[in-house]
């Protein structure tokens, strides 16, 4: 299996390469891409670490080396937010770049799975699954928006509230990747009881917990080390699947359209990718009416993404 990252040479992108490093089945290929100069470091540092993960990395004319036989494409290159920013700030500054890079995939790689992660996702992966289209190489299956991260700080809170392994802890997250439209399923949680307040309380930090990162690092970043590890998560998932281990994540796909063209639900991930959606079971009224509130504003970032890549 050959994964290449692009943006590798970033907060999110060397946490994630290292991850891979250290994780990625014996005898795969790590291709590291990135504009900034120092990403063939990033590759040398990396292959000194003795796993049987072959790495190299490609500078910023080499697009088209990274990506030629990869099997998964991570892409979090882009513009983190500063304080004060929404996730829709850095619409103007990541669309093109996005665009860009899935043009590179669809170029060199269109068999490829395609992971974006960089935000607004819920705007990032409708211009990916424009692109692919207009390219010819478009299947749903293939194209995800990494929203793990959503689940990872679920499991984690949820574990320190009720003083548990978060280890053991599962919490389905439905929705987008911003703000309200980040559903955390918390009546799911099994063997676990949440007071009403508790619930609202959780939900909002979920919800809010980019921005506790943003503003702790004040100035210097979002998430890069939690985000490294859930897209670690996802790809080792992924890769599982593509090696027909089938596997179950929660991931931004385009899927029945229900709710909205792009969701984030359950996935069965199996050897062509996204095989099956997975029902997210029945909401609570409190969940339902998150759902209903914020699913206008998920339509609205969805069709921002298809008028920008059109
Ligand atoms: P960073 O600034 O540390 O790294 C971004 C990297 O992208 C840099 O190395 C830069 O040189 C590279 N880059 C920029 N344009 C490029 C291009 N055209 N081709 C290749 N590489 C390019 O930022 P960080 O913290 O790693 O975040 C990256 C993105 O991930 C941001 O958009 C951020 O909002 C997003 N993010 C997504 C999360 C999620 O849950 N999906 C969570 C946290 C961040």
């Amino acid at each position: 299996m050959k994964v290449a990252v692009l943006g590798a040479a970033g907060g999110i992108g060397q946490a994630l390469s290292l991850l891979l490093k250290t994780q990625l089945p014996a005898g795969s290929e790590l291709s590291l891409y990135d504009v900034a100069p120092v990403v063939p470091g990033v590759a040398v540092d990396l292959s000194h670490i003795p796993t049987d993960v072959k790495v190299t990395g490609f500078g910023k004319d080499d697009l088209a080396s990274a990506l030629v036989g990869s099997d998964i494409v991570l892409i979090p290159a882009g513009v983190p937010r500063k304080p004060g920013m929404d996730r829709s700030d850095l619409f103007n500054m990541n669309a093109g770049i996005v665009k860009n890079l899935v043009q590179g995939v669809a170029d060199n790689c269109p068999n490829a799975c395609v992971g974006i992660i960089t935000n607004p996702v819920n705007t990032t992966v409708p211009i990916a699954a424009e692109v692919l289209k207009k390219a010819g190489c478009y299947d749903k299956r293939k194209l995800f928006g990494v929203t793990t991260l959503d689940v990872i700080r679920s499991e984690a809170f949820v574990g320190e509230l009720r003083g548990l392994n978060p280890e053991n802890v599962n919490v389905p997250v439905i929705g987008g990747h911003s703000g309200t439209t980040i559903l955390p399923l918390l009546s799911q949680v099994e063997g676990v009881e949440f007071t009403e307040q508790e619930i609202k309380d959780l939900t909002h930090r979920i919800q809010n917990a980019g921005t506790e990162v943003v503003e702790a690092k004040a100035g210097g970043g979002s998430a890069t080390l939690s985000m490294g590890q859930a897209a670690a998560r996802f790809a080792l998932s992924l890769l599982k699947g593509l090696q027909g281990q089938d596997t179950i994540e929660c991931t931004y796909v385009e899927g029945p359209g229900d709710n909205a063209k792009f969701f984030a639900q359950p996935v069965r991930l199996g050897k062509n990718g996204a095989e099956e959606i997975l029902s997210y079971g029945k909401l609570s009224a409190f969940e339902q009416k998150c759902m209903d509130e914020m699913l206008d504003g998920l339509k609205g970032d969805i069709q921002t993404g298809i008028d920008f890549a059109s």
